[in-house]
């Protein structure tokens, strides 16, 4: 029996809604099995926990989730209530960044059963690869007054570990798929760290001559998304520039509400953290009409991560089998609520099984 620890943090709005039903999903998925089981622990941080104890986890909160093997995350941010920059540097970055989860792997995938807003879609399968732990988020740089002018200096970081970091794991994940990588740049108008990234890039390029790799700016690239996704394959891009490419992933999918996302710390050193591309959600949070697709195909990417790839694409066939039945949330342009999507994701769970999909590890 495979046993494995871990750390809930719902967080705030519809993470609070979505988590409890990917959990459904996967406890379905190891009672099929037999041979696994999940021990969740669950830590109420977030939001909420800020305005009673002035902090969004505890002193030791990182200490904590060290033990586990691994963290099943909804989604941090009350607008409004505590600033952005309060809540998310103060939970979610502060877990990616001390826990050194350095690579964010987001999938952008056309489904069986979806409609994509593009009009005449080709099948497309991207993997954005984004680098996690620096880049545009560096905590570098200040607010100063300078000759009179008030002002904000943001300085990015590009260490040639991290960046060769994410793109070895880029090559790696292209050789698994269709050999194919594209990096996003921006060498043509930002100074120092684009042209770094491109030489990294070239560099490592070359440890994998048989992988095309090819590079584009990072305005082109979001256009291709757009224009023609089905030429791409595995993407690596920098933190910023795979933030915004991943919510126009789940944009061309068909909702922001069904891409995932994992948070790997790729070493195995320290648990790696698996949670939504989408945030909380304020506008339609408590409403029990979220999509659980996002946070559950996210739990797919944690079943991957622990080795049970078979068990994985049943719960990615069982959500394309929702799909297919029209079972859907409003953000789908149904009307089924969150509630029946994740009962019938888990009927199909059951019927895969059944049907003698075979689960061996
Ligand atoms: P958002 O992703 O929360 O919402 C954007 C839009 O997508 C909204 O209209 C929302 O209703 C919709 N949407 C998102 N997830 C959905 C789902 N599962 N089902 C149906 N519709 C869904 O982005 P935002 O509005 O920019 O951010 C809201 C808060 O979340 C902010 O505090 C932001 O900083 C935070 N945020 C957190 C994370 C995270 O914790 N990983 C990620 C992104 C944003
Ligand atoms: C994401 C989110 C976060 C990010 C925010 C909430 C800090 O947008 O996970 O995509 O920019 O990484
Ligand atoms: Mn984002």
């Amino acid at each position: 029996m495979n046993l494995y620890s871990i750390a809930v943090i719902p967080g705030d709005g519809i993470g609070i809604e979505v988590v409890p039903a990917a959990i459904q999903v996967l406890d379905t998925v190891a009672e099929i099995h037999g041979g696994i089981r999940f021990d969740w622990t669950h830590f109420p941080w977030g939001c909420e926990y800020y305005l009673q104890h002035g902090t969004m986890m505890p002193q030791d909160g990182i200490d904590t989730l060290k033990s586990f093997h691994q963290i099943f995350l909804g989604a941090v941010g009350m607008p409004g209530l505590v600033p952005d920059h309060v809540s998310l540097s103060g939970l979610l970055l502060k877990i990616r960044r001390e826990l050194e989860q350095t690579i964010n792997v987001r999938p952008a995938k056309l489904l069986h059963g979806m409609k994509s807003p593009l009009a005449a879609p080709q099948d497309f399968d991207i993997l954005v690869v984004r680098e996690n732990s620096e880049g545009e988020y560096a905590e570098v740089g200040g607010r100063v007054h300078r000759n009179g002018e008030e002002m904000a200096i943001q300085s990015a970081v590009f260490t040639r570990k991290a960046s060769e970091r994410a793109m070895r794991y880029a090559f790696t994940q292209a050789a698994k798929r269709r050999g194919h990588v594209t990096s996003a740049t921006k060498s043509n108008g930002i100074a120092y760290s684009m042209p770094f990234w491109d030489d990294v890039f070239r560099e490592v390029s070359q440890l994998y001559p048989d992988i095309q790799a090819a590079s584009n700016h990072i305005d082109a690239l979001a256009a291709f998304f757009v224009m023609k996704p089905h030429v791409l394959d595995v993407v690596v891009a920098s933190n910023l520039f795979g933030d915004i490419l991943t919510d126009l992933g789940g944009a061309i999918m068909g909702s922001i509400g069904i891409a995932p996302a994992a948070n790997l710390n790729v070493e195995r050193t320290y648990p790696s953290m698996f949670e939504p591309v989408h945030g909380s959600a304020p506008d339609i949070a408590g409403k029990g009409i979220a999509n659980p697709l996002g946070q559950i195909w996210t739990s797919k990417l944690m079943l991957d991560f622990l080795g049970h790839e078979d068990l994985g694409e049943i719960v990615l066939g069982a959500m394309e089998d929702t799909l297919d039945d029209n079972v859907k949330t409003a953000d789908l342009g149904g009307t089924a609520n969150l509630k029946e999507v994740t009962e019938r994701v888990i009927e199909h769970v059951k019927l895969r099984a059944e049907k003698g999909v075979s689960i061996t590890n």
